[in-house]
């Protein structure tokens, strides 16, 4: 793992969006794995940059996010769709087609997932992964617990989570109860995971992933596995990490 420490969070961004665009130069079909949340909106906002600046294009990139909420239609305003929308995917040239995000609206969930799966075994290894991680450690919705799937699923929601993420619900009974999402099996296969967090209420829970045992009750540890894993902390984040 590659520890990468910055004082300011647009440094933080721009570092990252930086690896990812490299990542598209020098392969302009790469299949991306993109990650919703907080965290990596400044990324998306320095990619959109990037793209404005004529320093990368994704005309052939293909994009496959890591999860959705069951229930939610791409159209619904909090769906993980609409938020790439708004962050990224309406601001570059990335064609329609090549976007993939499990259908959380789906009246069969179980067949989706099996949608899904194919699609990313078809896509093969992404060549780079977006990740950040839960304050319960979770990543994408992979939540802990006793054990952890390989292959995209669906999963009941923590209380925990939902409490977090109601701040982009109107109230708490909004937030879905389920969602799917990408296994950490497919995460972990891709070439390069570029790994982000910020602040301070993050320290405690990347202590544990990334100094503690591989464990499935803090399903960020198994991304210590990864040979090609770039992380781009906050100091704020970082604090635990600094020695050693
Ligand atoms: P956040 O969410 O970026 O909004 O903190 C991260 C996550 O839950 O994976």
């Amino acid at each position: 793992m590659n520890l990468n420490i910055f004082e300011f969070e647009e440094e933080l961004d721009i570092a990252a969006a930086n690896d990812v665009v490299k990542v598209i130069n020098e392969n302009p079909n790469a299949a991306l794995g993109l990650a919703t949340g907080e965290t990596p909106i400044g990324l998306y906002q320095k990619l959109v940059q990037a793209y404005e600046n004529e320093q990368v294009s994704f005309k052939r990139v293909t994009t496959y996010n890591i999860d959705e909420y069951a229930g939610l239609g791409k159209a619904h305003p909090q769906s993980f769709y609409s938020f790439m929308k708004t962050h990224l995917f309406a601001k570059v040239d990335l064609p329609e087609g090549q976007i993939h995000i499990p259908n959380g609206a789906a009246l069969d969930l179980e067949g989706e997932v099996e949608r899904y799966e194919a699609l990313l075994k078809q896509a093969g290894q992404l060549d780079v992964q977006i990740l950040s991680i839960g304050l319960n450690g979770h990543i994408g919705f992979n939540e802990p617990g006793r054990t952890l799937h390989a292959e995209t699923h669906v999963v009941p929601l923590t209380e925990e989570t939902r409490q977090v993420n109601s701040k982009s619900f109107p109230s708490l009974p909004d937030v879905p109860k389920q969602a799917i999402t990408m296994g950490i099996g497919t995460m972990i296969k891709a070439k390069k995971i570029v790994f982000i967090a910020k602040g301070e209420a993050k320290a405690a829970i990347l202590k544990q992933a990334f100094k503690g045992p591989i464990n499935p009750l803090v399903p960020g540890s198994l991304l210590q596995l990864h040979p090609n894993l770039e992380v781009y902390l906050d100091v704020k984040a970082a604090k635990f990490l600094y020695e050693g």
